[in-house]
């Protein structure tokens, strides 16, 4: 299919326009800050951390508190928007007033050891987005990340995962403003969508979550549930390596 490459093209096309073209984005704000604030100096990992903005809320209101602070993702469009943006903000720059890490890489193999982080971010359906070379692929990637997430929490740690909700998918979603679906391509019974970006005519594939298949995985991967929430276009996830 090569979802894969295209996939990642397409983040590192729109990554300009990408916040302009989100209506849900900051749905999840209160949750993260909430959570960090139960840490002394937390370590943050933004694992496909985009355009940078959850990093830079955050930094924002905790910057005196905060351990280590990490964003990951394999676009290099988006890390170069994130990375201006966050200079613009005063951070990652010669001087900075907080060192933010932004690394290229793979969310399939992240650099990092064994209980790393208090708070691991995985937003806005990163883990929908990630490809592969079928939909069964994908949803062991899918498994396989949400495991490697576990080992790299410390114990207590917390995963807060956004993720787009199956049962608000409606026509809009499907073919609308910005993209159009590749119904021959797509499994609309699995909630597994390939669309074409009309701007960049790139077909990219998002998987959608029913609430239902959320716990399943979150629990195979080890983690409790401490909440879920139905919010807008998104489910809200607070999972916890106990
Ligand atoms: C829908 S965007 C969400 C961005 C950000 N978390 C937010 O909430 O605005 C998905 C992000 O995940 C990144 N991504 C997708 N698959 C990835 C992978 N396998 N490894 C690293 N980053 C990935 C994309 O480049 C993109 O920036």
């Amino acid at each position: 299919m090569g979802l894969i490459s295209n996939t990642t093209r397409l983040f590192d096309f729109c990554a300009d326009t990408y916040l302009s073209e989100d209506h849900c984005w900051g749905g999840d704000l209160d949750t993260i800050h909430s959570y960090l604030s139960q840490f002394d100096k937390p370590d943050v990992l933004d694992l496909g951390c985009g355009t940078g903005w959850h990093l830079a809320t955050i930094l924002l209101r905790f910057r005196s508190r905060l351990g280590t602070v990490v964003g990951l993702d394999y676009s290099a469009g988006m890390l170069n928007t994130a990375s201006n943006y966050l200079n613009k903000l005063g951070w990652n720059s010669e001087k900075p007033r907080y060192e933010v890490t932004l690394i290229r890489g793979n969310a399939l193999a992240i650099p990092f050891r064994s209980r790393s982080f208090d708070i691991i971010l995985l937003l806005n359906n990163t883990l929908g987005n990630i490809s592969a070379p079928t939909f069964k692929e994908a949803a062991g990637y899918r498994l396989k990340v949400l495991k490697d997430v576990f080992d790299l929490l410390k114990p207590g740690g917390y995963l807060i995962l956004t993720v787009y909700n199956a049962d608000k998918l409606d026509s809009e979603d499907i073919s609308g403003k910005h993209f159009r679906l590749d119904r021959g391509i797509s499994d609309l019974s699995n909630f597994d969508l390939v669309r074409t970006h009309y701007k960049y005519g790139i077909q990219f594939y998002s998987h959608w979550f029913t609430e239902s298949e959320v716990a399943p995985i979150l629990f195979t991967a080890g983690y409790s549930i401490i909440e879920t929430e139905q919010r807008r276009k998104r489910i809200v996830v607070v999972a916890q390596r106990s």
